[in-house]
C-alpha cells in the first residue's frame, strides 16, 4: 500500500519539480567481492582516467539522450544532461575472503592483460580487501582466511557498518555506494525473518540461517543510508525488510544479477520475435566457462539461484498467456558447465527453435564467444553513477527500488505485485524517460504525428 502511494506521488509530480543535489566531492564505491568483475571494473576506471582506454559499453560515459523533437537536433551526452559523479571522483574499497590486493586478484582472474594491469598497478595495489562476512554454507565451493568473527550476525553487521564509516573518513568521500560483486549464494526463498525490520533484527541476533552474508552487507549499508546494488542473483535486497529500510533511510536499492552475455542476447532477440509474431518451440542455452564464478556455480545450490534468474526472462517477454498459439508451449533450458580451460572467456550457445507462417519451423544458432567481466564492468560503473544520482534526487531517494535501471539486470526488482519488464528496449526507454522526467524535459513517446500536421 505504502509503495503504491509513493508511486502515485511520483506520477503526479510535474516534470522539473524534482531537485538533484550536485555531485560534489568524492564518491566512495564499496564492493563486497573483489574478484573478476570488481577488479575489471576498477582497473578499467583507472585506465580510462589515465587516458589509456575508452569506457566502451558504458551508457553513462558514451550514451546520448535525444531531447525534444527530432528536428531540434538536441542530443547531449547523458553525463552532461544529468549531474553524475565524474570518474576522477571515484574512490574504492572492498571486502573479500581472500587477502589478495586488487592487483593480485586481477592477475589471478586473468581477464585483463598484464601490460594494462601494470599501467594501473599503483591504484590496484593500494586496494586491499577488508575482512569479509562469509558463511561457507552459502557458497560451498570456496573458502578463505580473510573472514570476520563475531558473536552473532548483528555483531558482524555492526562491524561492516564500522568499516563503512571508517572508509568514508579515511577516503574523504562525501557519499558512498555499495555494489555486491561477490559470489552467487545458495538458493533461498523469502521467509519469516525477511518480512520486517523488527523480525530481521531479531533474526540477526539469533544467528538465523535464513540470513545470508550478502544480506548482512545490505542491512549494514541501508542502515548507514547508503544505496545498495546487487550484481548477483541472490535474494539479498529483494525482501520486504530491505524495501522497508531503503525507504525509511532514503537508500535506493536495485538488483538482481547483471544482465551480460547470454541473457543480454536473449532479451535482444526475444522482443524481436514477439514484435513480428514469430512463434517459439524451444530455446536451449548452454554455457561453458572456467572462472571462479563458474566453479561456484557448479554447486547445485548456487546454480539454482542463477537458473531461476536466467529462466524467468522469456516468460515475461513472450507473455504466453496473451499469445498461446505462439508461446503457449515452448521448452526453455539453461545449462552452465564449469570448464577451466575457458577461463573468463565464456562460450554461450543458444539453439532456438522458432516457427513462422503456417507453423513452418526454422532454427537460429547463436554462439557467443563473450568475455563475462568485460561485459559486466561497464554495468558496474553505470549502476554506481546512477545509484548515486538516485540518492541525490529528491524524487528517487525515498522510493526504495529503482526500477528505472532494470536495463542492467537479469531479474529486475519491482514494486510488489508488478511483473518485471525484461525487454531491453523498453528498459532503455524507461531509463531515458526517467532522466528526461527528472530534468523537466518532455517524455518521448515516438508518436510523431506532429511532423505531419
Ligand atoms: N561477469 C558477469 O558477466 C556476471 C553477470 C551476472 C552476474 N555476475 C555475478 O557477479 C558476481 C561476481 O562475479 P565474478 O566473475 O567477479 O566472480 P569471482 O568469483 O571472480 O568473484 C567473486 C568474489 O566474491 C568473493 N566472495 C564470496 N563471498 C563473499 C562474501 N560473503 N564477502 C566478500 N567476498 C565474497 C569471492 O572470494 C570472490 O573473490 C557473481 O555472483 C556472478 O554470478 C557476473
Amino acid at each position: 500500500m505504502a509503495t503504491q502511494r509513493k508511486h502515485a506521488k511520483i506520477a503526479d509530480t510535474k516534470p522539473g519539480s524534482s531537485e538533484i543535489q550536485p555531485a560534489k566531492g568524492k564518491l566512495g564505491v564499496m564492493i563486497p567481492g573483489m574478484g573478476a568483475v570488481a577488479t575489471t571494473f576498477v582497473a578499467g576506471v583507472e585506465a580510462v582516467r589515465r587516458g589509456i582506454a575508452k569506457p566502451i559499453g558504458s551508457l553513462t560515459q558514451m550514451g546520448t539522450i535525444r531531447l525534444g523533437k527530432r528536428t531540434d537536433a538536441r542530443s547531449p551526452k547523458i553525463k552532461e544532461f544529468v549531474p553524475l559523479a565524474g570518474l576522477d571522483d571515484l574512490v574504492f574499497t572492498g571486502w573479500d575472503i581472500f587477502e589478495d590486493d586488487m592487483y593480485t586478484a586481477a592477475t589471478k582472474a586473468g581477464v585483463l592483460e598484464r601490460d594494462l594491469l601494470d599501467k594501473v598497478k599503483p591504484l590496484l595495489r593500494s586496494i586491499k580487501p577488508q575482512k569479509a562476512v562469509f558463511d561457507h554454507n552459502y557458497v560451498k565451493k570456496i573458502d578463505g582466511p580473510n573472514v570476520k568473527k563475531g558473536k552473532n550476525k548483528m555483531d558482524l553487521a555492526e562491524q561492516v557498518r564500522a568499516d563503512m564509516r571508517a572508509f568514508k573518513k579515511s577516503s574523504g568521500a562525501t557519499r558512498l555506494i555499495t555494489i555486491w560483486c561477490g559470489s552467487t549464494e545458495s538458493y533461498i526463498e523469502p521467509s519469516a525473518a525477511h518480512q520486517s525490520v523488527k523480525a530481521f533484527e531479531k533474526a540477526l541476533l539469533k544467528n538465523d540461517a535464513n540470513i545470508a552474508p550478502s544480506m548482512i552487507y545490505a542491512y549494514a549499508s541501508l542502515m548507514e543510508g547508503v544505496p545498495f546494488a546487487n550484481g548477483a542473483p541472490n535474494l539479498t535486497v529483494d525482501i520486504p525488510v530491505m524495501h522497508e529500510l531503503a525507504r525509511q533511510n532514503e537508500a535506493p536499492i536495485c538488483g538482481k544479477d547483471f544482465k551480460t552475455g547470454q541473457t543480454l542476447i536473449k532479451t535482444i532477440l526475444a522482443p524481436g520475435f514477439k514484435a513480428r509474431m514469430i512463434g517459439l518451440n524451444g530455446w536451449f542455452s548452454t554455457n561453458i566457462l572456467g572462472n571462479r564464478d563458474g566453479e561456484v556455480l557448479e554447486d547445485p545450490g548456487s546454480f539454482k539461484t542463477k537458473e531461476e534468474s536466467k529462466l524467468s526472462v522469456l516468460e515475461h517477454i513472450l507473455q504466453p498467456e496473451l499469445y498461446p498459439d505462439l508461446y503457449g508451449n515452448f521448452t526453455h533450458k539453461v545449462r552452465i558447465n564449469y570448464y577451466p580451460p575457458r577461463g573468463d572467456n565464456k562460450e554461450g550457445w543458444d539453439n532456438i527453435d522458432i516457427f513462422g507462417w503456417l507453423g513452418y519451423p526454422m532454427q537460429i544458432k547463436v554462439d557467443f564467444l563473450c568475455r563475462d567481466s568485460i561485459l559486466a564492468a561497464p554495468i558496474v560503473l553505470d549502476l554506481v553513477l546512477f545509484m548515486d544520482l538516485a540518492k541525490r534526487s529528491s524524487e528517487l531517494r525515498g522510493i526504495g527500488i529503482q526500477e528505472w535501471i532494470s536495463f542492467y539486470f537479469k531479474s529486475p526488482m519491482t514494486a510488489p505485485g508488478l511483473y518485471p519488464e525484461h525487454d531491453l528496449f523498453i528498459q532503455l526507454m524507461k531509463l531515458k524517460n526517467t532522466l528526461r522526467h527528472l530534468r523537466g524535459e518532455e517524455l518521448i513517446t515516438h508518436l510523431g504525428l506532429e511532423y505531419y500536421d
